[in-house]
């Protein structure tokens, strides 16, 4: 058996986000967001869920805190919704949403947890969408208007602020694919998007700094590697002119200070909203980073994804392939001048039945779990500063446009009674983190 040992400090956490938890999607002045919308017009999401409910956390917060503290947490990655504390996205604040954060964050830090905050997970006020959205440039300047508000309010005791999560779906799946809100097919809008969205984070970590300079400010991406099908030098020409052409899109502009030759090749004609000075202001210097992973994409010398026989395929059939992970970021400290890393996201849906016994047996979840903290640490060995890890979720939750039918908690939940259930991989990792190790 081979034992995995991690340092002393490192941050132990799980994550969630506003719309896939809260609920009381209209309760205490909440302004609509575009998930709102979106999840309320038929045809857009599984089963035709909604995040109105949820896991009712909005409610139940105490409750979800007594749950980390028995999974012995340190640390929590929430989000907070925007139209909650604003409803239309700029001007009148809702002093209940305010007040809901204020709580949540004095009940963690009473529990000993350390509270991360992502200003924004998806959810933006539907009164901005009205104006453009993303699309529209001045959606940035209400965006760091909206981070100085919250910072004013929780910076004595939230440390750890993120910007955005994931741009990359953020401009492209919901504003080219038309899979996430706002619903878009268009391509235009899609790198506009993109832009301003890294504007955004610019300006967002300027007002984090200038309403309270002992922050810490940082952003997340989804990184998907693409690895070749063969070692033949075909393959991998394919494999890494696609990880240049999609993937460098965001990581170019926020750690370099410019877009890749093949990224700008293909924005540069929609960039209308383009100013002099805006690669500075997206490239501030950051003081951490958080990559979400969850799988890679295997190409072909052909440039297709390709599936590889043998390999196991979870529920979203995304390819379980922890390696990945090890060379991802081992590749990322090579290419890039990074600062420290926490894997903000990373976790597996797999198909959980509540046994007779009531307990939930998730097998190939803890072993997803057990093989990516194992690559984790491999790529910490290797020389990559990953500071902690957030296990993706604490809970099942709302997994956007598969509504309730993929199911990623560490708990489960029963969305009829609410009833919480620790699954197996959630004791597990309660005794990986009191042990601050992992056995193999
Ligand atoms: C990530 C999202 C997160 C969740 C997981 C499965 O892309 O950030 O909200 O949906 O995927």
């Amino acid at each position: 058996m081979t034992t995995y040992k991690f340092p002393h400090n490192f941050l132990w956490g799980a994550a969630t986000a506003s719309y896939q938890i809260e609920g009381a999607w209209n309760e205490d002045g909440k302004g609509e967001s575009i998930w709102d919308r979106f999840s309320h017009t038929s045809g857009n999401v599984a089963n035709g869920d909604t995040g109105d409910v949820a896991c009712d956390h909005y409610h139940r917060y105490e409750d979800d805190i007594a749950l980390m503290r028995r999974l012995g947490l340190k640390a929590y990655r929430f989000s907070v919704s925007w139209p909650r504390v604003i409803p239309n996205g700029r001007g009148k604040v809702n002093l209940n949403g305010l007040d809901f954060y204020d709580r949540l964050v004095d009940s963690l830090c009473a529990a000993n947890l350390e509270p991360f905050l992502t200003l924004y997970h998806w959810d933006l006020p539907q009164a901005l969408q009205d104006q453009g959205g993303w699309e529209n440039r001045d959606t940035a300047y209400a965006f760091a208007d909206y981070a100085a508000l919250m910072v004013k309010r929780l910076g004595d005791r939230v440390k750890s602020w993120a910007t955005f999560n994931e741009p990359a779906v953020i401009a492209f799946v919901g504003n080219l694919y038309g899979a996430h809100a706002p619903g878009f097919k268009d391509q235009g809008i899609a790198y506009r998007v993109a832009h301003n969205v890294m504007v955004a984070h610019g300006l967002g970590v300027q007002a984090i700094r200038n309403a309270n300079s002992s922050l810490k400010a940082g952003i997340v991406l989804n990184l998907w590697p693409f690895e070749p099908e063969t070692d033949s030098p075909k393959d991998a020409a394919a494999a890494e002119a696609i990880w240049k052409e999609s993937e460098t899109h965001f990581l170019e502009p926020i750690f370099n200070g410019y877009y890749s030759p093949e990224a700008y090749e293909k924005a540069e004609q929609h960039l209308t909203t383009f100013k002099d000075g805006d690669m500075a202001l997206i490239a501030q210097e950051l003081d951490f980073w958080g990559v979400n992973f969850y799988s890679r994409h295997v190409i072909s010398g052909e440039g297709k994804f390709v599936k590889v026989p043998g390999s196991e395929y979870s529920e979203m059939d995304w390819e379980v392939c922890a390696p990945s992970l090890r060379r991802l970021l081992v590749r990322l400290y090579q290419d890039y001048k990074l600062p420290p890393l926490y894997i903000t996201e990373n976790g597996s849906a797999f198909q959980d039945e509540v046994s007779a016994d009531g307990k939930i047996h998730d097998p190939r979840r803890l072993d997803y779990l057990k093989q990516h903290l194992i690559h984790t640490r491999l790529a910490m060995l290797d020389g990559v500063d990953v500071r902690g890890y957030f296990a993706w979720s604490l809970l099942d939750n709302f997994e956007w446009a598969y509504g309730y039918t993929k199911r990623f908690g560490l708990v489960h939940v029963d969305y009829e009674t609410q009833k919480r259930t620790v699954k197996d991989s959630g004791k597990w990792y309660a005794q990986v983190i009191w042990s601050n190790e992992v056995k193999e």
